[in-house]
């Protein structure tokens, strides 16, 4: 594969035409014991999964569904970090190749213009050793038109095509978010997550806004003040009070 610019990722490429949903496969792959950096691609997920249960539009040839196996030797409570590191990697590879300018909405969505063009599914293997496989799912909405979206997106979705007007490469764009995925795995590695936090922060449209968190239990409102080195979002109630959210869907007010 002499166009891939990387070491490690992407050097072995499982693909797909159609089937239910990367990440059953990668699931699969990673318990074989394929090594780290193997992705699986396909032109169309009949099943395709979205964070909390939804389902994710994965029309066949319009977008990359697209999920990676990592074997990263960190701690279990340190793998959410990988799913903002993913998403820088994302952004990076968007302004690279469209000149969009991309906005992350905290843990993981990617936005352009404030509609959601890409998502992000990060799954755990893991056992009393320690982290086995970390599934990055990379959902990109790459050559869609209004009507490819199902009715429920429409209104909140957008791919690149729309904002550009321009038909754009999924080719360049997977080359591109490997390249970069691989380049900040190994700088994570390396020297941890201190500089990756600043990019992710300086792409996010959620720190410093008014937003409201929906939880499973309870939804917040306050403002949120940043992300921990564990991604945890530091939300402020009017009460003063500092709340750590893990996992919520998260409003901003414009
Ligand atoms: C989200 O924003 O809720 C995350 C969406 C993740 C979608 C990708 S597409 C490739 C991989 N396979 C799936 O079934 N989901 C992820």
């Amino acid at each position: 594969q002499p166009l891939l610019k990387t070491q490690l990722l992407g050097k072995t490429i499982e693909y797909i035409a159609s089937t239910e949903s990367t990440q059953i496969i990668a699931h699969q792959l990673a318990q074989t014991g394929v090594s780290h950096g193997t992705a699986v691609l396909a032109e169309e997920q009949t099943a395709g999964r979205g964070r909390m249960a939804r389902k994710w539009d994965s029309a066949y040839g319009k977008g990359i569904w697209m999920s990676i196996i990592l074997r990263p030797d960190i701690p279990v409570q340190r793998a959410p970090q990988f799913t903002l590191i993913a998403a820088v990697a994302v952004v990076r590879a968007i302004e690279e190749v469209t000149g969009l300018r991309p906005d992350i909405k905290w843990p993981n969505d990617i936005l352009v213009n404030g509609k959601k063009c890409t998502g992000i599914l990060t799954e755990l293997q893991s056992d009393a050793d320690g982290i086995q496989a970390l599934i990055i799912g990379i959902g990109l909405n790459a050559n869609q038109e209004a009507d490819d979206f199902s009715e429920e997106v429409r209104n909140i979705a957008t791919s690149l095509k729309m904002e550009t007007g321009k038909h754009v490469s999924r080719q360049e764009l997977v080359r591109s978010i490997l390249f970069y995925l691989e380049q900040y795995t190994e700088i994570y590695i390396k020297e941890g997550f201190g500089v990756l936090k600043l990019m992710w922060e300086s792409y996010s449209t959620t720190i410093g806004k008014k937003v409201r968190a929906r939880m499973a239990r309870e939804t917040l409102e306050g403002i949120a003040e940043g992300i921990t080195d564990d991604g945890v979002l530091q939300l402020r109630t009017a009460d003063g009070k500092l709340h750590g959210i893990y996992s919520a869907d998260i409003e901003m007010e414009k």
